[in-house]
């Protein structure tokens, strides 16, 4: 069992398993279609939400609506927690946690980095739900701009088209390429900023894609050798953290804690190690 796996980890059946990532891969597909072919050459700001730069699409909206239809549609008694549509409560035991647009700035922008994720979990869900309380089963994290596609099961191993994924082993925190990401408030920023400060001189260089659920999969397939993120929702967390575990990543959060909204910490146990050391130094879950 991973060291950062809850002590109960479930045991789960194969054949749940693989109903449940084909699910989600045929979901987070049809969704991706949407989103893709139906964007127009100007994308309208349909709302926002923490912030004036924390947008919302027409797409975003749509894409969830595609993707509620057609989990319930399969499984009706599943319960289902979206970014743009909240939570519905099921009793099957099974909850699909959804992004529909994982990077919504870079859609806006017409970047190809953004993505449908679609997580299937069990555990306690509620109101305030908490990633430290469910186990993620099954993942697709589906990029329709450039056509990439992840998917993983609890215990089977992380994919991309076929391709098994492991991560990589830096020699040192000072040879790591490390990604990371930043909210949507300014007084969040400002905090972020500080520490990215102290860190960018210890290790090889940082990038910021935009898209929380993608910079797991690509550390899932070595393109990253770090990723650390404050403030990251539920739903930017559960498909992506799935994938990078099963690539042989430790996802934790700091101070012992889990992965959460505090922090979370994904790469290879021994360089995750050194970058926790460094983030809890410069407190970098300091209340704000
Ligand atoms: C955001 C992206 C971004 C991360 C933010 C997330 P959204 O999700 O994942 O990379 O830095 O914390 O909120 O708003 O595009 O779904
Ligand atoms: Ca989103």
């Amino acid at each position: 069992m991973r060291e950062d796996a809850p002590v109960d980890e479930p045991v789960v059946e194969p054949a749940l398993l693989v109903e449940l990532v084909t699910l989600a891969e045929e979901a987070a597909r049809a969704a991706g279609a949407l989103i893709c072919d139906g964007r127009p050459t100007q994308v309208e700001v349909a709302g926002t939400k923490s912030s004036p730069v924390d947008v919302v699409t027409a797409m975003d909206l749509a894409a969830e609506t595609l993707l509620r239809d057609r989990l319930l549609r399969a499984r009706p008694h599943d319960g289902v927690l979206g970014e743009e549509q909240g939570w519905l409560p099921g009793t099957s035991g099974v909850t699909w946690v959804l992004d529909p647009i994982d990077g919504t700035v870079n859609y806006l922008y017409g970047l190809a980095n953004y993505a449908v994720l679609v997580a299937a979990v069990i555990g306690p869900i509620d109101a305030a739900p908490d990633p430290a309380r469910w186990t993620v089963l099954a993942a697709c994290v589906h990029a329709p701009g450039d056509g990439r596609t992840y998917t993983a099961t609890l215990g089977g191993g992380a994919w991309r088209d076929g391709r098994r994924l492991a991560v990589t082993v830096p020699p040192s925190l000072e040879q790591c390429l490390v990604g990371t990401g930043f909210g949507y408030r300014s007084e969040v920023r400002e905090a972020q900023g500080r520490v990215l400060a102290g860190l960018v001189p210890k290790v090889r260089d940082i990038r910021r894609m935009g898209s929380a659920g993608l910079d797991l999969c690509t550390l899932a397939e070595g393109g990253l050798d770090l990723y650390y993120e404050r403030g990251l929702n539920p739903w930017d967390l559960a498909a992506g953290s799935l994938i990078a575990q099963e690539a042989g990543a430790r996802v934790s959060g700091l101070r012992g804690n889990r992965a959460g909204v505090t922090m979370t910490v994904a790469g290879t146990p021994p360089r995750a190690a050194e970058l926790i050391e460094v983030l809890e130094r410069a407190d970098a879950d300091m209340a704000l």
